[in-house]
């Protein structure tokens, strides 16, 4: 294993698309990391990126690897591509940080985990989100018991997606390289509705392709049993129009409730507990909102990932974390398709998420 600790962390980028513009610019803000090359297959993607960045971008990735050898591979293709992606990289023995999600199969995830627990990779799943400062704050008046029995916790995507937007890369919406927006824009509210509200019992859902034209669906609505008896709801759709309304969590509980809205769950809306907290005092004035700079919360997954492998340390989002949300998904899907409620843990049937029309896994 090149467990090795460079001074500097050294990041390879697998796939220079629309989100690796963001990777290189939070990895810039840091001395002690670099992007040291890419990679891409499609020649041109690669050359924009290499253009813009001054980055080396080469033409076969085992090249990249050899040539450069980097400490952490960011996996950001496709992301039914995620998985395989991982599988073939495995034995250079790198750490990996995939964008969100994990992978669309749970049965790669496993083989995924497995192997780099044996060669003592770490994984990292882009959940930015989580390092919004009025999430981290709500994250730790749960963990401090301040709610006190939870009651229901509650995510709303309400995004707007149209035909062109789907129309301009052929592998959105589609099963087996993106799912819709539970799987693809919901990912993030539903890891961090599992996150605050704990491992899910059940689901019950439905879902519809109501305004595009795309394989996978454009709206998502699931009741959700938590193993604490709470329940949850998630209600996902890029079918707003004509704009854009929200992507918020609410947690209700004995003692206190509290709102995050905006369009990233990046607002405090409502901080209310019964039982006042020394951490009361300053939450509106320090803690309500994310910071303006791009990519602020991409940096701090960073920095998250930098302390990790520097210091030996679990990540906030490891590969455990990143299974949670694809499990809850394909059991979302699961409970659709049969009309069934789906008890978890869970190993998909049928499910057509990362499955090829040919029938390809
Ligand atoms: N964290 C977030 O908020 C966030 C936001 C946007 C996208 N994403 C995720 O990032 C991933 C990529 O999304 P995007 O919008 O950048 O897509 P994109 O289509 O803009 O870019 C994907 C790139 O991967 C390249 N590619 C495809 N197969 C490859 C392979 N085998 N090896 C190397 N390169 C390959 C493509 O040529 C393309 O340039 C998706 O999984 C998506 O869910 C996350």
């Amino acid at each position: 294993m090149n467990n090795m600790l460079h001074e500097k962390v050294k990041f390879a980028l697998i796939g220079c698309g629309a989100i690796a513009h963001k990777h290189v610019m939070a990895i810039k803000r840091f001395n002690n990391a670099e992007v040291i090359g890419a990679f891409d297959i499609d020649v041109k993607s690669a050359k924009l990126f290499e253009e813009k960045y001054q980055i080396p971008v080469f033409t076969n990735v085992d090249e990249l690897i050899k040539k450069t050898n980097p400490d952490v591979l960011n996996i950001l293709t496709p992301s039914g591509l995620h998985g395989e992606n991982i599988l073939e990289l495995i034995h250079f023995n790198k750490h990996f940080i995939v964008e969100k999600p994990l992978a669309l199969r749970l049965d790669q995830i496993d083989r995924i985990l497995e192997e780099c627990d044996k060669r003592g990779s770490k994984i990292f799943v882009v959940k930015q989100n989580r390092f919004n400062p009025p999430v981290q704050k709500l994250k730790e008046a749960i963990d401090r018991g301040r709610f006190g029995k939870l009651v229901l916790g509650t995510i709303r995507v309400r995004w707007s997606r149209d035909q062109l937007y789907y129309n301009q890369k052929s592998w959105r919406g589609t099963w087996a390289f993106d799912g819709g927006v539970l799987t693809n824009q919901a990912s993030h509210h539903i890891d961090m509705l599992v996150w605050m509200m704990g491992d899910v019992e059940s689901v019950m859902a439905k879902t519809a392709t109501r305004l595009v034209k795309i394989e996978a669906e454009d709206l998502g609505i699931a009741i959700l049993k938590f193993r604490n008896e709470a329940l949850g709801v998630i209600e996902a759709t890029t079918a707003t129009r004509p704009k854009d309304l929200e992507g918020s969590i609410s947690i209700l509980g004995e003692k206190g409730s509290v709102e995050i809205g905006g369009f990233f769950m990046n607002e405090l809306k409502s901080w209310n507990f019964s039982e006042p907290a020394e951490m009361d005092k300053d939450i509106w004035s320090k803690f309500s909102k994310v910071p303006g700079e791009s990519a602020w919360n991409h940096s701090e997954f960073f920095k998250d990932v930098i302390i990790s492998i520097h210091n030996g340390k679990k990540g906030l989002i490891d590969g455990l974390e990143g299974r949670k949300s694809v499990e809850l998904i394909n059991a979302i899907y699961e409970s659709a398709e049969t009309g069934k409620e789906v008890f978890l843990r869970f190993v998909p049937k049928e499910c057509r998420l990362g499955v090829t029309s040919e029938g390809k896994r």
